[in-house]
């Protein structure tokens, strides 16, 4: 009979899951079981999606109690899966007010949580996701580029993708029909230049120099990618390796919308790891201190042509 039954060492030849690319990347073990514990928690967010999703249960979840906004049922998951795991010092995250220290000393990290990035689009049905920083010091003690040491995103789209560094590059795991994640892009690299661009913030309250920016890329013809997620809008520029996103300081908001320390730090980690660049228009996201949770820059994020491009512009 023909042998058609492969022992296992024959299926990890192909199949590389999550735990065995960061044991293979020599990454930490508190860390590897800390990157694989938020992984694991994008499917019940993903769940939560389903479930108390207007289109399918009416205006109110099948329990009939009020519905909690699906920006908090993901961040309470979150915490859920966080606080006993034994490897989260402390834990933020832009539905809450202030740091939550958790009780287990010996932990080592500080994890901070976009808990759902892009909410206002799911009855889109458009792609929406879960951003985290993971820093072996408070996030507010310093700049990111010496308190963070990975980060990471899950994108809720057609499929449930994860894209992870821990600063030995960045990679892209799918979640497969069996509920394992496995590896579809490794070491992400954006190429010099790229041809979309995604711009946030309104037209006609842009600052001279950053219109003087995106008219020179459309000079270059450059086309236009922007869905209102940043996670989804982020993760087109990685996969097509190339592009830049911006939502800039504007004469209404000159700190731009998005926010420093649940936001811009783990997307400017990620995309530094894959060979781009992530600025405020002048210095780098990872250079600058944070002031407090709520602290907001403008962003320019992607490769290295763009974001140098829109320096020029902006200084
Ligand atoms: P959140 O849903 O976590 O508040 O984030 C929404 C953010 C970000 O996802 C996106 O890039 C930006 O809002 C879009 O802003 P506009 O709606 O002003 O374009
Ligand atoms: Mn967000
Ligand atoms: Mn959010």
């Amino acid at each position: 009979m023909a042998n058609n039954t492969r022992n296992i060492s024959d299926y990890s030849k192909f199949i590389v899951d999550l735990r065995r690319h960061m044991w293979m990347a020599g990454i930490e073990m508190d860390l590897r079981r800390l990157i694989w514990q938020i992984a694991i928690t994008g499917k019940y967010i993903s769940a939560k999606i389903h479930e108390s999703n207007r289109k399918l249960a009416g205006l109110r979840n099948i329990h009939g109690d009020e519905q909690l906004a699906l920006d908090k049922s993901a961040d309470i998951i979150l915490q859920n899966q966080l606080q006993y795991s034994g490897f989260v010092k402390a834990y933020c995250s832009e539905e809450l007010d202030r740091i939550v220290p958790y009780e287990a000393a010996s932990s080592k990290y500080h994890v901070t949580a976009d808990p759902l990035d892009g909410s206002s689009l799911v009855d889109t049905n458009l792609a929406i996701g879960t951003i985290i920083g993971i820093h072996r010091d408070s996030p507010l003690a310093a700049e990111g580029r010496k308190t963070m040491v990975g980060a990471m995103y899950i994108t809720y789209g057609p499929l449930i993708t994860m894209v992870y560094s821990a600063g030995k590059g960045t990679h892209e795991f799918v979640l497969n029909r069996e509920g394992e994640y496995v590896l579809s892009e490794e070491n992400i690299t954006l190429d010099e230049k790229g041809s979309i661009y995604s711009l946030g913030g309104l037209r006609k309250d842009w600052f001279s120099g950053h219109l003087k920016f995106v008219e020179t890329l459309e000079g270059e013809g450059y086309k236009l990618r922007y869905s209102g997620g940043f996670v989804p809008d982020i993760n087109q520029i990685l996969i097509k390796r190339g592009g830049v996103f911006t939502y800039p300081g504007t004469k209404k908001d000159p700190k731009g919308k998005l926010r420093l320390i649940f936001e811009l730090q783990p997307m400017a980690f990620l995309t530094e790891q894959a060979g781009g660049m992530a600025t405020d228009g002048k210095q780098d996201i990872l250079a600058i201190k944070p002031e407090g949770l709520d602290h907001r820059e403008p962003i320019y994020i992607g490769s290295r042509y763009e974001v140098e491009k829109a320096r020029e512009f902006l200084t």
